[in-house]
């Protein structure tokens, strides 16, 4: 931890130097927002689209941050550490408590906290479960508040699984840390924006990018028996790329590993964004 650069409230330091108070809210209340910063061969990959969410994530929480001065720690995290492929994780919360409170005081002061680490790009195979999304109505906003992911997640790992895919009310909503990717023979399904799904920024690149290569995408409400008749499945994320979906645990499927349309898309983002 003492090798990682990090920066805490404007000051830069190693990781493993840092220290918060407990009455941040960040720790008592999940009362934060964060981004995940992708880069590679040292160009931040959609650096606008991360800086515009994180934007948006303060203002849905009415918090006061200075995105150009956060803009300019994010791309000095990076240059400091030297590493050419990896990602900045960064996070914004309202501030420290004089005493716990689940009603904030107005002056309170933003605290930020950012570090960066290397990640290989490389896509992997991933075994998921299925399971009932428990989170909370805004999942739209990037907030740290992830104990239905966290929960989820870990009942997966107890069974091998490397993510879950979630749906609720039988409607197929996103991974665990994922939007969800999957396609017959012609075409390209994604589940639809809304408040039940982060608008994942690796789900927008490809969307585009894909369309414009001429595939069919369509964004809309599906379920479970559309999922399981597939014949891919992959999952998205800035520090996933395009993962392919193997399995899913305890499930028939109809998957054709590296199926055409899954790999068309995966060279497609490949060379855009990774390489
Ligand atoms: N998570 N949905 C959820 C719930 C996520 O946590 C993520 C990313 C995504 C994909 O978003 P993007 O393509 O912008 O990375 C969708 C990050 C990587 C994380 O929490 O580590």
């Amino acid at each position: 931890m003492k090798d990682i650069h990090a920066v805490f409230n404007g000051r830069f330091d190693s990781l493993g130097n840092i220290k918060i108070s407990p009455l941040s809210r960040a720790y008592t209340f999940s009362d934060s927002v964060y981004e995940v910063i992708p880069f590679y061969n040292s160009n931040i990959i959609a650096f606008e689209k991360h800086i515009l969410r994180l934007n948006k994530s303060c203002d849905s929480l009415s918090f006061c941050a200075d995105i150009e001065e956060i803009s300019k720690e994010i791309t000095e995290l990076i240059d400091k550490s030297n590493l050419n492929d990896g990602y900045v994780y960064y996070q914004i919360s309202r501030g420290v408590d004089p005493i716990r409170s689940h009603m904030y005081e107005e002056d309170i002061s933003i605290e930020t906290f950012g570090y960066v680490l290397p990640h290989s790009f490389k896509s992997k195979n991933l075994k998921v479960m299925l399971c009932k999304d428990l989170r909370w109505q805004r999942c739209d906003i990037k907030s740290t508040s992830l104990l239905g992911n966290v929960m989820t997640m870990n009942s997966a790992k107890e069974k091998g699984c490397d993510e879950v895919i979630m749906h609720k009310n039988n409607i197929i909503t996103e991974g665990g840390a994922s939007n969800v990717f999957f396609s017959d023979d012609d075409c390209v399904f994604t589940p639809k924006l809304s408040k039940n799904i982060l608008p994942g920024i690796t789900r927008e690149l490809l969307i585009k990018e894909i369309t414009a290569k001429g595939i069919k995408v369509k964004e809309g409400s599906y379920n479970a028996d559309d999922l399981l008749s597939a014949k891919s499945i992959w999952l998205t994320s800035s520090t996933k790329g395009l993962a392919q979906v193997v399995e899913i645990v305890n499930q028939k499927t109809n998957l054709e590993i590296d199926h055409k349309l899954f790999k068309e898309c995966n060279n497609i983002f490949t060379s855009n964004f990774l390489s």
